[in-house]
């Protein structure tokens, strides 16, 4: 048996890839498995009716399929090194990167206490529930608190309804003071900020991670998926390189005008590693240029960006950047 080729962090995500109807389409998966695991990683898939690579994985990759990975990539990750205890607050298919924190912690024997709240439409759509459960009888230091949002008419014995202020006081005591991961449909991530807001907590102590679908990749019409190619796709799962440390050599500089502060910028970087570098704010989902999340004003130079999925012609018009794709050797002034 082998090692998976790359390292990772709990809680960060691959990106797959895949030809679907003549246009290559990627999409990001947080790795649901412990990086203790080195045999292999688990991702945990919602299949959208009409979406385009969930239906791929769900419908077309079966065992002995090959996949086209790109390596692990996101900071929405927590090894236990910078708090003493956590709060993990997850709603739908946003378990995943909780569970791969979770299954960490507890493989790692993490002292500190873990507060696992979930919610979820009804009981069939609790993912993890079995190993949530066995994991709480075997560590005293796990609390977990789930909520269902459509309990009615099931056997569902615990706290129906939205995750809501009250049931978060209820479950995580002296939360004002612990730090606290969120990650959920964006309706529910919304709530649970202002929840946490009036608890108290302060913003800082919040990380978040939204799952929010790919923008500006909707080739032609989405049902049936295309017929399948007999072929199998190419491997090329980019080993841990991509979690690089070699240090980078800048070239220029980029100044962000926002923030007032200027960084170094290798050709190697992008916007987005030069702006977190120097502790410039830039919000960021996928980094692989898809979601656009990561769109900022170029006031000045020239960048190249290997994906642009996530900008709409009329933005790259207007001199609209995805920081986590625009690289350059000159340098730049960006509104940030
Ligand atoms: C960092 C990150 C981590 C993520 N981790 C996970 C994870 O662990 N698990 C997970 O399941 N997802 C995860 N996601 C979401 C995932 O990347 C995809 O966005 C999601 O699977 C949808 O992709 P898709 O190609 O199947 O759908 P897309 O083709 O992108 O479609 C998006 C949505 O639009 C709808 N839609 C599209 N076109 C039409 C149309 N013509 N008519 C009607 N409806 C339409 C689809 O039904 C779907 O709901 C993550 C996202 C990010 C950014
Ligand atoms: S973070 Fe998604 S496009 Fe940059």
């Amino acid at each position: 048996m082998r090692d998976i080729p790359f390292v990772f962090m709990p809680g960060q995500f691959l990106t797959f890839s895949a030809e679907i109807g003549g246009a290559r389409v990627r999409r990001s998966y947080t790795i649901a498995s412990s990086p203790t695991q080195r045999s292999y990683i688990e991702v945990t898939v919602k299949r959208e009716e009409q979406g385009l690579i969930s239906r791929h994985l769900h419908d077309r990759v079966a065992i002995g399929s090959l996949l086209d990975v790109s390596a692990p990539s996101g900071v929405f990750t927590f090894t236990g090194a910078d708090a003493d205890s956590i709060v993990l607050i997850a709603g739908g298919v946003g378990i995943t990167p909780m569970m791969s924190i979770a299954r960490y912690l507890m493989d790692r024997s993490y002292p500190g206490d873990i507060y696992f709240l979930y919610g979820a439409r009804s009981t069939q759509e609790f993912i993890f529930r079995e190993e949530l459960e066995y994991l709480q009888k075997r560590h005293a230091n796990l609390h977990i608190a789930a909520t269902m949002s459509r309990a009615e008419g099931t056997a569902w014995m615990g706290a129906s309804g939205p995750i809501s202020k009250e049931f978060i006081a209820r479950a995580v005591p002296e939360i004002a003071r612990r730090r606290i991961h969120l990650c959920g449909p964006p309706p529910m991530m919304e709530a649970v900020k202002g929840a946490l807001a009036e608890l108290g907590v302060p913003k800082e102590q919040v990380r978040t991670e939204a799952f929010g679908p790919a923008r500006g990749v909707t080739p032609g019409t989405r049902a049936p998926l295309p017929a399948p190619s007999l072929a199998p796709a190419p491997v090329s799962a980019t080993p841990a390189a991509a979690v690089d440390a070699t240090p980078r050599i800048a070239t220029a500089e980029v100044r962000f005008t926002k923030s007032g502060k200027t960084g170094p910028l290798a050709p190697d970087q992008s916007v987005l590693e030069a702006a977190e570098a120097i502790g410039v704010p830039i919000d960021y989902s996928c980094r692989v240029g898809i979601c656009g999340t990561c769109k900022v004003p170029l006031l000045e130079g020239k960048v190249m960006m290997e994906v642009e999925e996530g900008l709409a012609p009329d933005e790259k018009a207007r001199g609209i950047v995805l920081a986590c794709q625009a690289k350059s050797v000159g340098s730049l002034v960006v509104e940030a």
